[in-house]
């Protein structure tokens, strides 16, 4: 056996308000369910192949590429697991942002390569890190989870000039579409994107993810997945909801205003930072003893070392979880940020 001290997921399943998972809370249009309800138990038996053949023609146009380009996964998870699995060799390195999303050092350590993190989410922080570093990869993501940020374009094709490959993980980027490194891929041969259906389509549940790349990388990439690696019934409910016309878009403007309302609202207790996601980041002064006092009361946050990340959408849980906050900081005297 391998000395791995890794965590096994779900660590703890959080019952009571799921403010910590990026799930999506858009209501499903009626439409939509109508749709749903005509999946018949018919073809349970075969191994999928139209559903997926399907899948990858409707998500290639899309995003703008050839269905060639694509790889499809149980979420954007096992993209990243077969993109570190495919490239690295044992002990290569893997650099990330601090912070970023906390499956890239797990992935990472899986694939037998070595992660390291630069002390920040500057671009002179990642230049820096690869000079000290020389990673093989770049793995982060656009917008960063926790905290939103956006990485531009120009940063990202003068950091994919300076290493071997590197993976912009688009998990949020359905919310504003026109900052995608997905055009570039023609020019950078060394450009891997990964993007999923289970946040702005809020199919988390279906567990789809894709890899979008050129070509030979694409083809090279293929030989690493297992056959029949997603099931045809998570394939047909992504195509509804890809054919659909403007669900794509109604849930974008919900979440737009989700957004805008409950930044403000938390705005009155810390720093949030701007974002495009379903998820705020709101910088605190105490930030673990606010995110004890949420968990107490059922509340779940992502704690994070200046701020908690909340997931916006439900309503009810973030009434609860904004009064809380207030409350405690006004027994407990901490200061706005
Ligand atoms: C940045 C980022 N990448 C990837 C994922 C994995 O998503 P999934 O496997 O559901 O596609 C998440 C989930 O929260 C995420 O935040």
């Amino acid at each position: 056996m391998r000395q791995v001290e890794l965590p096994i997921y779900p660590v703890v399943y959080p019952t009571g308000h799921r403010l910590n998972q990026n799930e999506s809370q858009f209501p499903l249009p009626d439409r939509i369910k109508n749709q749903l309800d005509s999946l018949t138990y018919d073809d349970l038996h075969e191994y999928p192949v139209e559903p997926i053949n399907e899948l990858f023609e409707q998500y290639a146009a899309y995003v703008g590429v050839t269905p060639e380009q694509l790889l499809v996964g149980c979420g954007s998870d096992e993209m990243i697991h077969v993109v570190t699995q495919a490239l690295l060799a044992p002990h290569d390195i893997v650099l990330s942002p601090a912070p970023d999303f906390s499956m890239y050092p797990i992935f990472t350590t899986i694939a037998h390569g070595h992660h390291v993190q630069a002390v920040d989410l500057s671009y002179e922080g990642m230049v820096k890190a690869i000079e000290t570093h020389h990673p093989k990869l770049l793995l982060l993501s656009n917008p960063n989870n926790p905290t939103g940020k956006l990485w531009t374009v120009e940063e990202l094709t003068h950091l994919a000039s300076l290493v071997p490959y590197i993976v912009v993980d688009e998990a949020y980027m359905d919310f504003t579409p026109d900052a995608s490194m997905i055009p570039f891929i023609a020019t950078y041969s060394n450009l891997i994107v990964l993007r999923t259906m289970s946040k702005a389509f809020g199919l988390a549940n279906v567990r789809i993810g894709f890899m979008v790349t050129n070509c030979e990388l694409a083809h090279y990439f293929r030989q690493f997945i297992p056959p029949f690696n997603i099931s045809g019934v998570s394939a047909k409910i992504c195509n509804i909801f890809l054919k659909d016309a403007t669900y794509l878009q109604e849930t974008i403007e919900w979440h737009d205003e989700m957004r805008q309302k409950w930044a403000q609202a938390f705005e009155t207790i810390g720093h949030v930072i701007p974002a495009t996601t379903n998820f705020l980041y709101v910088e605190l002064e105490q930030p673990e003893a606010v995110w004890d006092h949420l968990t107490d009361l059922n509340v779940h946050t992502s704690k994070q070392p200046t701020g908690i990340r909340v997931t916006i959408g439900d309503e009810a849980a973030l009434h609860l979880a904004h009064t809380a906050i207030q409350q405690y900081m006004e027994t407990s005297h901490v200061k706005n940020s």
